[in-house]
């Protein structure tokens, strides 16, 4: 006999996926606000603390010391970290016949998070879904990002409201990007990420393997500090490529604290281990959604 409690909880699964939680007339908005965006990109993870924010900043940084036109979007309503990441923590957005304008990093780079709206960014925000979902609606129509190459989203770990919401609502994404690290139990989660977006036919455009390995700045020995094989694993079980393995390194934790990865990715050294790496990520980018044309939106003079 079939087990009504297990067919029943697979319907409410089910129906979570199928049903739009987000109403026609908003959804119509956000696709009319966004459709000078060309490629959109959503970066997750199936478990906090792998990088996710990091990777987020570091792509769109790099994409724009590419050329190419580009916004950064943080969508991590409880654990926000793209503010203090790229130094602009404490800074307010302000608007312009009623959209709001995201703050520019560099001529071709702006950035939007929601803890530039709060009050004090040390206080947590205690929402549930669908004030959460409302949120993210407001900010897809209301931002005025003009004409992109790129919008990347970053999004908190895990596979809830809000990777849903931009699934549901944000008009044909281009893909997610999955962030790891090295370790089995990584591996074991990122399957979690995979299948996430297979049910919501979210394009993998690839999974990045973040804290890849440590090279002594000594000797130059290459030492995999977080073990190895999970991502490679998961990408072979799925037909997918590990598009970029990122180091460890201190330079970029230091970057990462005092707010100045724009400097190391955008202006630092072309032949710095990290900015290589990460550059190589973008032009993996590039390569997959442009298939090589690589060609850009150019920038208005306003
Ligand atoms: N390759 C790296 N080398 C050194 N430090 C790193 C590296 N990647 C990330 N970190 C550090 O690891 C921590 C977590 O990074 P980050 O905030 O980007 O992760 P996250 O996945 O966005 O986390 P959350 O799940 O909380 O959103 C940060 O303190 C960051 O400085
Ligand atoms: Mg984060």
């Amino acid at each position: 006999m079939s087990n009504p409690v297990g067919s029943k909880s697979t319907n409410i699964r089910m129906r979570q996926f199928k049903t739009p939680r987000i109403p026609p007339p908003f959804a119509k908005q956000v696709e009319e606000n966004l459709k000078s965006v060309r490629y959109k990109i959503a970066v997750i993870s199936g478990k906090g603390g792998v990088g996710k924010s990091f990777i987020s900043a570091a792509l769109a940084l790099a994409l724009a010391r590419l050329e190419y036109s580009v916004g950064l979007l943080d969508l991590d309503v409880h654990g926000p970290s793209i503010p203090k990441i790229t130094g602009i923590r404490g800074m307010r957005p302000y608007a312009v016949n009623g959209k709001i304008e995201p703050i520019p990093l560099a001529e071709n780079l702006r950035v939007l998070s929601l803890e530039l709206f709060l009050e004090d960014y040390n206080k947590p925000l205690v929402w549930r879904g669908p004030l959460k979902s409302k949120a993210i609606t407001e900010l897809l129509y209301l931002t005025n990002w003009g004409s992109l190459d790129y919008l990347i989203f970053d999004l908190p770990p895990g596979t809830g409201d809000e990777p849903l919401s931009v699934a549901q609502l944000v008009p044909e994404p281009r893909g997610a990007i999955i962030v790891t690290t090295p370790s089995s139990l990584a591996g074991a989660v990122v399957r979690k990420a995979v299948e996430f977006c297979i049910q919501l036919d979210l394009p993998v455009l690839g999974i990045v393997e973040n804290m890849s390995y440590f090279k002594c700045p000594v000797c130059g020995s290459i030492h995999k500090i977080f073990g190895e094989g999970a991502a490679d694993e998961v990408a072979k079980e799925y037909g997918l490529e590990v598009i970029a393995r990122i180091p460890v390194h201190p330079d970029l934790s230091k970057a990462l604290d005092h707010g100045t990865l724009p400097q190391l990715i955008l202006y630092g050294d072309a032949n710095h281990e990290v900015v290589k790496a990460i550059i190589g990520l973008a032009e993996k980018i590039v390569e997959k959604t442009m298939h090589g044309k690589g060609e850009k939106t150019s920038i208005p003079n306003t």
